[in-house]
């Protein structure tokens, strides 16, 4: 009887998992599968639903519930210079490498930030580049690209305003200088707003993007299973420019065949070079 219980358990499971992947266009299958249910787990004591037959009814009938869902899934937490040590590095070593890289030809430097949720990754990169070259910024062709799984995220990247906690990071010295105040939130200026773009991507089944200066994708990757991570690795590897950078999450590690590609350059931030 148990038995049969928990196989029609795991039968609503499977449908569960077939209609978000019809709504949502989310693969539940990239996904750990502890990670999967724990935020499912989190939308069914959140609407009251005793068993994911009762949840599926409840999506069915509330089609708002999808959108709350995939915000659960997708994980978007993130604040500007998250792990501030690590900018630190990106800001002394790794884009000034860069720059010193473009000293001749075409003064074009290409950034993805893979994963980018509200967009504060992508626009902290930019904040750090008109640092660094100030009245030169302008000169350079600076592309900065974006990309989510989740396009409603993608429209709060591209509006580019902050609440104090999203802020939490900056210093006093940036937010002077690049945002605006409305006594609420932060507006960033359009300066730097500008050089960033944004669009949708899934980074396991969708297009493959080529010819970046740096690959920064944090806080993405923990949540995919392992063989995926690896392919995801190579195919950054191969998105890279030669002596481009890659830099990953503090709490993700390299692994598979790119483990033996890639230089380490800052293994304790966790930033490799091709
Ligand atoms: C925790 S946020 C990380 C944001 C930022 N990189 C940081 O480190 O603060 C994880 C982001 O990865 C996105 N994501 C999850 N799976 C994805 C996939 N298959 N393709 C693209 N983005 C994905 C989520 O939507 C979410 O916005």
């Amino acid at each position: 009887m148990m038995l049969k219980l928990e196989s029609s358990e795991e039968q609503d499971y499977s449908k569960l998992k077939n209609l978000i992947k019809k709504n949502l266009e989310f693969n539940c299958e990239q996904y750990k599968d502890s990670h999967f249910r724990r935020r499912i787990d989190v939308r069914m004591r959140a609407t009251g639903s005793k068993n994911f037959g009762e949840y599926i009814r409840y999506l069915t009938t509330h089609k708002e519930e999808f959108s709350q869902l995939m915000d659960t899934l997708t994980v978007n937490v993130t604040n500007f210079f998250r792990n501030s040590e690590t900018y630190e590095v990106v800001e002394k070593e790794v884009l000034p490498a860069i720059i010193k890289s473009k000293s001749t030809g075409l003064r074009s430097i290409r950034i993805w930030s893979a994963g980018c949720s509200i967009g504060v990754e992508a626009y902290s990169i930019a904040i750090l580049l008109h640092k660094i070259l100030g009245n030169n910024f302008s000169r350079y062709n600076i592309q900065i690209i974006g990309t989510d799984i989740d396009k409603d995220i993608l429209k709060r990247a591209e509006e580019a305003v902050y609440s104090e906690l999203e802020m939490k990071e900056v210093p006093t010295d940036i937010r002077n200088k690049y945002f605006t105040y409305d006594g609420e939130n932060y507006h960033l200026k359009n300066e730097i707003k500008k050089v960033a773009k944004f669009r949708r991507n899934d980074l396991i089944s969708g297009e493959k993007l080529t010819g970046f200066d740096a690959i920064f994708c944090r806080n993405v990757t923990i949540y995919f299973e392992k063989h995926l991570q690896e392919k995801l690795y190579m195919d950054f590897y191969d998105s890279l420019n030669k002596g481009g950078f890659f830099v990953m999450g503090k709490t993700e590690t390299l692994i598979g065949p790119s483990k033996d590609l890639f230089k380490p350059f800052n293994p304790r931030e966790r930033i490799y070079q091709k």
